[in-house]
């Protein structure tokens, strides 16, 4: 572990062997490392991020996920480009200088539309940034997506294991994911990978591939969570993912890829009450208050019991605020560029 903080690269079987070997102690001191890093890179800072999850309309298939398209018990919505653009003015007045625009995997959402919405959005607000988290799509609309304003781009690799991922994502490939993660990178995007922790059949050794693809990737951005079942998919009853090993795996991640930015997720918000704070302890830098209109939110439902469906832009902006500043760190509005970025522009 120590090595691991001093910044030497770890083999996958001695990260095997941590992961198969964590107790109590060590768990807190790979947290506390993980901690000093974090403060080393980006001091006691939490950056905000306004999400706006603007249409649960997917044409993929994934297993573990609520929209799903097989999923029929759900009704579907799609935010229109005026009503994007209104939740940007209502988190820009509440201080956000960074939204994520997310949805399922929504063709009706062409690259025109797409290129349309970013730069209305950028020409409101100049100083803020666009993160993107809308799926595969082809180089072309990527690089045309960045030219209109778009500064970053979230798609998790979401498990490191060749037949893991096949077996959870019967319309999509292994390749293609790596190959979109990559292009997206090379376009100039910061780009946002990462996994989920818990997943039926994942190993210890897939989740040390998950951390040596990270270290190997570098990306800007680093987002984890546990994989909670949902009632209306195939894995509805499967085991959830613990919050102890996501944290361990949220620990790691910084200790392996320091200058990331690593959200505190929804999905670790979800599965313990303190689960954002918990995460902020163990390396996490970053959380992402919805800001999607309230009449929506519970039809974003990925996963069981979503914190957050009842509440208002404003009472979560506030709420997490009061959150971040008791568990000991302070709330910064700003962009919150990932280090890495900083430095390389
Ligand atoms: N449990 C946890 N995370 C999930 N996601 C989707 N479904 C679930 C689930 N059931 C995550 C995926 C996706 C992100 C937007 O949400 O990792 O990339
Ligand atoms: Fe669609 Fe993403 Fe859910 Fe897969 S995880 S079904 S791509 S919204
Ligand atoms: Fe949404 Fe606390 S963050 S209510």
């Amino acid at each position: 572990m120590e090595q691991l903080a001093a910044g030497a690269v770890l083999h996958k079987h001695e990260l095997v062997y941590l992961l198969n070997h964590l107790d109590e102690d060590s768990r807190k001191q790979l947290q506390t490392l993980a901690h000093q890093k974090r403060v080393q890179a980006y001091g006691t800072s939490v950056y905000l991020r306004g999400l706006i999850e603007f249409s649960n309309i997917c044409k993929q298939n994934c297993l573990y996920c609520g929209l799903r398209s097989s999923n029929k018990e759900l009704s579907r919505y799609r935010l229109l480009p005026e009503e994007i653009t209104a939740c940007c003015r209502e988190g820009y007045e509440l201080g956000y200088r960074t939204f994520v625009l997310q949805s399922g995997e929504d063709d009706w959402y062409t690259t025109e539309k797409l290129v349309l919405l970013i730069s209305s959005i950028k020409s409101m607000f100049p100083d803020a940034a666009i993160t993107l988290s809308i799926g595969e799509r082809e180089d072309e609309p990527y690089t045309r997506l960045l030219e209109a304003g778009a500064d970053r781009y979230l798609l998790r690799h979401e498990t490191a294991s060749p037949a893991l991922y096949q077996a959870l994502h019967p319309t999509m490939t292994f390749e293609n994911r790596r190959s979109r993660l990559r292009a997206l990178q090379r376009i100039g995007y910061q780009i946002g990978a990462g996994f989920m922790v818990g997943l039926p059949g994942q190993t210890s050794a897939d989740l040390a591939d998950d951390l040596l693809y990270l270290q190997q990737l570098q990306p800007d951005m680093i987002g984890i969570g546990p994989f909670l079942p949902h009632h209306a998919t195939p894995l509805k009853n499967e085991p959830p993912g613990t919050v102890e090993q996501t944290l361990d795996m949220i620990a790691l991640a910084r200790l392996m890829v320091p200058d990331a930015l690593i959200p505190a997720t929804t999905a670790m918000g979800t599965a313990h009450p303190q689960g954002r704070e918990l995460a902020l302890q163990a390396g996490a830098n970053v959380v992402m208050p919805n800001l999607s209109p309230l009449s929506v939110r519970p039809k974003y439902m990925l996963y069981n019991n979503k914190i957050c469906t009842g509440d208002e832009s404003a009472q979560c902006r506030f709420c997490l605020e009061r959150r971040i500043e008791a568990a000991g760190f302070h709330v910064d509005m700003g962009r919150g560029d990932s280090l890495k970025h900083l430095t390389h522009s």
